[in-house]
């Protein structure tokens, strides 16, 4: 068994849009029985990002879904790193597919958002993943190497690494009710931890904690959970439903 704490990051996306619905998805994680060695972060939409870590237990912890580059400026729309740790907001989710694919965020982009992030104090939940046709024609450990390579030109130390999560979440798994079989992702998440030892150190890639994300639900998640490079799961459509506390509880 893994030394690795077991992850499980829920992101709201953009969701709720009620203040009710809102109200009971925290009561939800409020009342919810957790697995204490499971580490759990949600990520509401920013805008109610610093009200939800007011209200939420104190062992959750609170993620952003993006920030920018830049500590403060002319960045009419942007959210900076600097000031989610001002706000007492620990983590942030960064290179989503949502956010590579509707809003064009390149991997170098990506990589300099988490170089800002880390440097702001910020922990950071890394997503890499890829696309059905690039699975289809076999190019899936190359897209991730390429997603994780800009990070590790900018990122290297084990310090800064001890604050990533990488989040493998295939593009076709998102949201589709199209789980990944336990054994893609194992070899997909083994491929990615001997990239990191290969391009960082066998030190980096035994610590860091590398989660599955898509059309993961309480049914798929104990399976996925017994694999021995899946450390958790980034928790979409179903963190919005009860169900999400058995994913918590998926290693317990
Ligand atoms: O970041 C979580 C994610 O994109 C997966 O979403 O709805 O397939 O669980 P979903």
């Amino acid at each position: 068994m893994s030394s690795r704490q077991f992850f499980v990051g829920a992101n709201w996306k953009l969701n709720p849009c009620s203040r009710d619905e809102k109200k009971k998805l925290i009561d939800m994680l409020n009342n919810a029985n957790f697995d204490k060695n499971t580490e759990v972060v949600v990520a509401p939409p920013t805008l109610y990002a610093i009200a939800v870590a007011d209200l939420l237990r104190k062992d959750v912890k609170v993620a952003a879904q993006n920030c920018y580059i830049k500590a403060s400026g002319a960045f009419t729309g942007e959210t900076s790193p600097t000031q989610l740790t001002e706000a007492g907001i620990p983590y942030v989710i960064l290179g989503h597919s949502e956010r590579r694919t509707l809003f064009h965020e390149t991997s170098s982009l990506v990589a300099q958002k988490t170089r800002a992030a880390i440097d702001a104090g910020l922990s950071v939940i890394l997503c890499v993943g890829e696309t059905l046709q690039e699975r289809e024609s076999g190019a899936t450990d190359n897209v991730v190497k390429e997603q994780l390579g800009e990070v590790v030109k900018l990122v290297s130390s084990e310090e800064d690494w001890s604050k990533i999560v990488v989040a493998y979440e295939p593009v076709w798994a998102i949201g589709t009710g199209k789980v990944a079989t336990s054994a893609q992702a194992q070899e997909t998440q083994k491929a990615t931890r001997a990239y990191l030892a290969s391009a960082l150190s066998p030190k980096i890639a035994e610590s860091t904690r590398i989660i599955y994300g898509g059309s993961v639900n309480d049914k798929n998640c104990r399976e996925l959970a017994t694999q021995p490079d899946v450390d958790g799961f980034l928790v979409g459509g179903a963190s919005l439903t009860p169900g999400f506390v058995n994913i918590v509880n998926a290693n317990a």
